[in-house]
């Protein structure tokens, strides 16, 4: 036998030991108004993607996801639909956990702003920054735009005439949407008193924000105090009355981001019992969002936090849209793709795979279906289902060269370079995802398969089978030809738990279709040699229904 052992034991030890707070990720809740597009399942598949990984690495990982109900677009639009606000928000709950069920993301907590426990918990932080000081009666006056929620200041604001009317209207600049003058009495949050601390954090915490570029942003315009002027946190009830009642007013409402933005601490058990604050994984191990809600999570949101006396996420991760062509999809301009019929077309693993591998978080990504294909084309069929057919399909036993593969490794080059490949792959994606940046991870995993081609290449098993008699072939006297199948499908095992997050069930079929117990697909299992009871394969079906990656109706 191989003097290879598992780290299984260790690793998990060492990790509830260390720390029993469970590793805690957030995407972003979505706001109900507007139907599911392919960025709000991509932040989802991160985020899952995120969870199994840890999952895979023996810790307990949490995700939450969910729905922002509240706020006068829901409002509006409820009332123009001629329903209650709270079933048109059921019905859009219901569309985001179809999404999440379709895309097979696993998540512990659907949070609803609408929820009882959010509620409470709201109005108790709101309770605790009034108590703190942190609130203030003002009059606030200013341009509104109720479609965006926004106060705009008046440079940001211009006329312009509306061609259906003949008449001209004033709009923000920035979204162009219609803006009202507005005079008001609400509560304000004492932001400004935050800017020090927030900047301190940001100098203390340089990786807070990922990637870089959107941390300079941010540190920018927290230098400038442009983005911490004191914040409105409420609304008159006579304009909104959607939303969660201000505990000690009842002639205000809530401001809609602060109620969404506490969802997170919510999930995580908020307001907890004392000794209890690191039961839901609080604080965040990561939190996913798009680059346009960046103020609201890497401003705002600590500010709330530092307010309340609550430990800042550890890491934000941004990312940047999906175009169509090149340009931003949008419901407005009509190209948006619906992401149940791309799922319905690709299926989920193949867009899950597609999205983490052409998803850049720095810039904009492209979508398009040809380069879904393409990526099934040659990655996933040439690539990888080709080199488990061969295997499989060959002139030789897979479970005798398992189990009975007793000689010192071969050290002729071929093979100690499969063996280093098998580690590197390991060792990238799992240094690729300590850094949350699961494309490179994904991007070190898929090279494996194309070293394990090369290898049976070089090392011909087809070749190694008619050196001997078929008798002393299946006797096990092929020594050559059962070490040159075992490097090969230890990489395929190895590929297969690796993959598994990224695609939980294309990675099953493969780790089934080699016989790997459910109990051994573990990173700790991903050392060369360490598991010697895989092999027995099930009688896997001849044509599509036993290949990994059938053909794919070609794109039109
Ligand atoms: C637009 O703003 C200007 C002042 O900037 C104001 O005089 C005008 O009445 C506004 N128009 C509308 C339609 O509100
Ligand atoms: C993402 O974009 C950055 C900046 O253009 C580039 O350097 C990087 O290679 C891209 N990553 C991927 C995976 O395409």
């Amino acid at each position: 036998m191989f003097d290879v052992v598992c780290l299984v034991s260790e690793h998990s030890i060492a990790s509830t030991a260390s720390d029993d707070r469970p590793v805690y990720i957030t995407t972003p809740i979505f706001y109900v108004n507007a139907a599911p597009h392919i960025g709000h399942m991509y932040t989802m598949i991160l985020g899952d993607i995120m969870k199994r990984w840890h999952t895979l690495c023996g810790k307990r990982a949490i995700l939450c996801t969910g729905t922002d109900e509240h706020g006068m677009k829901i409002q509006q639009a409820a009332a123009l639909a001629g329903i209650k606000s709270k079933s048109f928000c059921d019905d859009g709950a219901q569309l985001f956990k179809n999404l999440a069920s379709e895309c097979n993301v696993e998540y512990d907590r659907f949070i609803r702003t609408t929820d009882k426990d959010h509620i409470e918990a709201v109005q108790y932080a709101w309770s605790m920054l009034a108590d703190r000081g942190y609130l203030y009666e003002s009059k606030h006056e200013g341009w509104y735009a109720v479609s965006d929620e926004t106060f705009y200041p008046t440079s940001q604001v211009h006329s312009v005439l509306d061609t259906a009317t003949g008449k001209t209207k004033n709009v923000s600049k920035e979204t162009g949407k219609e803006v009202q003058w507005v005079s008001e009495i609400n509560y304000r949050f004492r932001l400004s008193a935050f800017r020090e601390r927030l900047l301190e954090w940001y100098k203390d915490n340089p990786r807070w924000i990922l990637p870089d570029v959107r941390m300079q942003d941010i540190v920018r315009g927290v230098e400038a105090g442009t983005d911490t002027e004191d914040l409105s946190v409420s609304r008159p009830c006579a304009r909104l009355t959607w939303g969660i009642p201000v505990p000690t007013d009842s002639s205000q409402t809530i401001y809609v981001w602060l109620d969404a933005l506490i969802n997170y601490i919510t999930a995580a058990g908020f307001p907890w019992t004392p000794g209890q604050e690191s039961i839901g994984g609080w604080p965040a191990h990561c939190q996913i969002i798009g680059k346009d809600i960046m103020r609201f999570h890497c401003i705002y949101w600590p500010a709330f936090l530092m307010a309340l006396d609550i430990p800042l996420p550890k890491q934000f991760l941004t990312h940047g849209y999906w175009l169509l062509g090149k340009e931003r999809m949008s419901k407005s301009t009509g190209n948006v793709i619906n992401p149940f019929f791309a799922l319905d077309r690709f299926g989920v693993d193949n867009l899950r795979c597609f999205l983490a591998l052409h998803g850049n978080v720095t810039k904009d990504s492209s979508y398009s279906n040809y380069a879904i294909y393409d990526t099934y084309q040659t990655i996933l069929r040439n690539r990888i289902g080709n080199l488990v057919s061969r295997l499989l399909k060959g002139k030789w036993s897979i479970r005798r060269a398992v189990m009975e593969t007793t000689e010192k490794h071969s050290q002729n080059r071929e093979y100690v370079d499969m063996r280093a490949h098998i580690k590197k792959a390991r060792d990238i994606a799992s240094q690729m995802m300590a850094n949350n940046d699961v494309n490179q991870a994904l991007q070190a995993i898929i090279e494996l398969p194309l070293h394990a081609n090369a290898f049976i290449q070089q090392t011909e098993p087809w070749m190694l089978v008619k050196k001997k008699s078929n008798e002393e072939n299946a006797k096990g006297l092929n020594k050559p030809l059962d070490i040159t199948i075992f490097h090969a499908v230890e990489s395929i095992r190895v590929l297969g738990i690796l993959l598994q997050p990224f695609m939980p069930g294309k990675a099953r079929q493969l780790l089934d279709m080699l016989g790997v117990s459910e109990e051994k697909r573990t990173l700790a299992h991903c050392e060369f040699g360490c598991d010697r009871t895989y092999g027995e394969s099930p009688d896997i079906p001849e044509g599509e229904a036993g290949m990994l990656f059938p053909p794919l109706a070609s794109t039109e």
